[in-house]
């Protein structure tokens, strides 16, 4: 029996990976722009680089991450995000010993053990950036700014922007306490889940989606409420900076987040086209991590989108990349030809696709018409001998006669 891949392990087809480049090469530009460098981090790391950061309660060091022990009897773990090994490395090497502020941006693959779904993988795609060192709200307007601009360069008016604070570790216990308070009355109201988190990570209660524990928690305290009067300011101003700008958003007070880093601001981009896999991107302010991984005392703010969630959002539309020319030859000598021109072609920077095994002219014009050439050219003994062809442009049938050399044919697609 054929080998088949890993459940929740997909394969990026080549009729899908134009999409995929389409996304990362627009990420690129609009990071770039704003002052982002990339760094490029392992795809493994210890695993009590994830627990520290990430938390132990949550439900990414809890249950799904991809952790074994190596044969060097070290506990290993796949990542589940980037943000806790791109952190690593700027404290491991020093990044802010000249500037405390770092733009950095990085995209590849991470692993979460979840129930596979639409929009929802065991290996799937990020494309993150951080910036570090900045207290000043105009960060996280910076950030928020950047990710709406990703979206309206790919041309998504969806997904929506949603902001939240979550206070710091002055104001978070206080909250934290009003809502145990408001929870222990409605304790058998909740599911299982929801039971367990009351004492190990009660905000997390808001976040469920089950729906008699959305119903029990409608009138749960709202953590807004609560900031203390510093993370209350920065908030604001967050606020101001966008509308400053026009930037577009909601304010969503029951947004939590799975992730334990987490200070004041977190935000998410929302659709509503993916189902229950409803975040296309997701961040916020971590202002405590750094120095929570044995670095100097550094703020930071940043986001992370999944890449499949924003390649279903584009939906249907074409990004292959198609051939300008077909050529189709008529015998052996032809194609020697055939293959020189070809050669000579795409040195000018023309795409040309040939026919490499003698097939007959019509399976030649039905390969022509397959990869969706722009022009074909059939070469026979007449062409080859006078230097001059008929170039047949596909999508209209038009005829024009060019000279069989390089730069004449180049003109056709400049
Ligand atoms: P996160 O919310 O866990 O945050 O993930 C960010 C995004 O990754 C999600 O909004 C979603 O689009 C995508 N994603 C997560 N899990 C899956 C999955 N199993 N399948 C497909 N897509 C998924 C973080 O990872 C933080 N590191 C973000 C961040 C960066 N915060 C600050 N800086």
């Amino acid at each position: 029996m054929a080998i088949t891949a890993i459940k929740g392990f997909n394969d990026i087809l080549p009729e899908e990976s134009g999409r995929w480049q389409h996304i990362e090469q627009a990420a690129r530009r609009v990071f770039e722009l704003n002052g982002f460098a990339e760094i490029r981090v392992p795809v493994m790391e210890k695993t009590e680089l994830f627990s520290r950061s990430i938390g132990d309660a949550t439900d990414i060091v809890e249950k799904e991450m991809y952790t074994f022990t190596d044969k060097g009897d070290n506990s290993v773990t796949l990542r589940p995000e980037g943000t806790a090994g791109v952190m690593r490395a700027f404290i491991e090497h020093k990044l802010y010993a000249q500037d405390p502020v770092a733009k950095l941006y990085y995209m590849g693959p991470m692993f979460r053990y979840e129930r596979p779904q639409k929009g929802r993988y065991r290996q799937f795609h990020q494309i993150g950036a951080e910036i570090t060192g900045v207290h000043d709200p105009l960060a996280d307007a910076q950030v928020l700014t950047m990710l709406v601009s990703f979206f309206r360069e790919i041309g998504l008016t969806e997904p929506v922007l949603q902001i939240n604070s979550l206070g710091c570790p002055d104001c978070r216990p206080a909250y934290r306490e009003a809502l145990l308070a408001f929870l222990e009355g409605r304790l058998e109201h909740l599911c299982e889940d929801c039971r367990r988190r009351f004492t190990t990570n009660p905000l997390r209660t808001l976040d469920c989606k089950v729906p008699r524990c959305v119903e029990a928690t409608a009138g749960a305290p709202s953590v807004l409420e609560h900031l203390c009067g510093g993370c209350g300011e920065h908030f604001a101003a967050v606020q101001g900076y966008l509308e400053s700008i026009g930037t577009p958003y909601t304010i969503n007070p029951r947004m939590v987040r799975g992730l334990d880093y987490y200070t004041r601001t977190t935000f998410e981009m929302v659709t509503g086209l993916l189902g229950s896999q409803s975040a296309v991107a997701a961040g916020g302010r971590y202002d405590g991590l750094i120095s929570q991984l044995g670095g100097p005392a550094i703020p930071g703010i940043g986001f992370a989108m999944g890449v499949e969630r924003v390649a279903l959002l584009l939906g249907e539309q074409d990004f292959s990349s198609r051939p300008d020319l077909f050529i189709a030859t008529m015998g052996a000598g032809e194609r020697a030809f055939a293959f020189r021109l070809m050669q000579e072609l795409l040195g000018l920077g023309v795409r040309v696709e040939l026919d490499y095994e003698g097939k007959s002219l019509k399976s030649q014009m039905r390969r022509a018409d397959k990869l969706g050439a722009r022009y074909s050219v059939v070469v026979g003994g007449n062409e080859a001998a006078s230097g001059r062809a008929f170039f047949k442009r596909m999508e209209d049938g038009i005829q024009i006669e060019v000279p069989l050399a390089a730069d004449d044919i180049a003109k056709l697609f400049l």
